[in-house]
């Protein structure tokens, strides 16, 4: 799986699996099959109330621990609780996962007036040795400016919604002039936006011989991103073959063109969020 370094030096497999909506047995159950596949890298959250089963998925697996990516986020609630609920939630997270450190930990949203104290806790862990590299989700560039006038340790990830209705392609900039790489989540849209339907889309399929969602992940790992489709077993050989094929200058620029910064939801414009 190609790598792309981080702004610490450490190394993250360019495609993930997302575990968003996974439970029980079928996250355990996912993740391990994930590995098995050749994915390295499992993205979860607190808020997806799978991080037990996430890491039992990971045991499970013949792959070893050192050799897989492991990213979960602090859930917003917990921000509001304050610091020392924010140390709480992170050993829990390790507990739940049963696993000694994290490889990357994230902020999910920049939920106002907590960000502060929640990273200051986080940089504690990486000191600690319990966390190795940390990051946002969902920031933008005024979250991030705001961020970095008190961060000891600079942000490596953000991680926002990135599909061809929603390129991002300023906010991308930005993170990148801050030396931090992005990550997307959502490649397909989610609700009532339907991207794969999308008639350039499937032309391009037809044109590459491959499925709607394999050019839209090419299309975002070729903008040098990082990808995290759903963990589902349907999909594996599908996204693994997209890190085998590139699509020209020409049709790149085509996709770009699909772009309408529209959210999936209002409830994912960090601006608007009820916090
Ligand atoms: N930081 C954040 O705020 C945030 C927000 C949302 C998500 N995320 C992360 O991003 C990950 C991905 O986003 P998502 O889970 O919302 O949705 P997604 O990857 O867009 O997948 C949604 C659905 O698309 C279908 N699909 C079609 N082609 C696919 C393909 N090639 N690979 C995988 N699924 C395909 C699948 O349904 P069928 O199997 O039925 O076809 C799947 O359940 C999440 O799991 C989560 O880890 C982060």
């Amino acid at each position: 799986m190609m790598k792309l370094i981080l702004n610490n030096g450490i190394e993250i497999p360019q495609m993930g699996a997302g575990t968003w909506t996974l439970r029980g047995e079928t996250a355990r159950e996912n993740v391990r099959l994930a590995l098995e596949a050749g994915f390295r890298h499992i993205d979860t959250a607190q808020m997806y109330e799978n991080e037990e089963e996430v890491g039992q998925g990971i045991a499970d697996s013949s792959v070893p621990r050192n050799e897989v990516f492991l990213t979960t986020k602090i859930v917003p609630n917990v921000m509001r609780q304050g610091e020392q609920a924010v140390r709480r939630s992170i050993d829990e997270s390790l507990a739940k996962l049963k696993m000694d450190y994290i490889d990357l930990l994230l902020i999910h949203w920049p939920v106002k007036d907590c960000v502060r104290h929640t990273w200051q806790v986080m940089e504690d862990f990486v000191r600690k040795g319990k966390v190795r590299s940390i990051g946002v989700s969902n920031f933008n560039p005024h979250h991030l400016d705001e961020l970095l006038t008190y961060a000891e340790i600079r942000p490596v990830i953000n991680q926002i919604e990135v599909h061809p209705f929603m390129s991002q392609e300023e906010n991308i900039a930005y993170n990148r002039q801050l030396g931090i790489q992005v990550e997307g989540w959502g490649p397909f849209g989610q609700g009532d936006i339907d991207v794969t339907g999308h008639p350039l889309l499937q032309s391009l399929a037809a044109k590459y011989q491959k499925t709607a969602s394999q050019i839209v992940l090419r299309w975002i790992v070729q903008r040098d991103l990082i990808t995290i489709p759903r963990c589902r077993p349907n999909h594996f050989a599908e996204n693994l073959e997209v890190m085998h094929f590139t699509l020209s200058d020409e049709d790149m620029q085509a996709v770009n063109s699909l772009n309408q910064n529209m959210r999936s939801s209002d409830m994912n414009d960090p601006e608007n969020f009820p916090w």
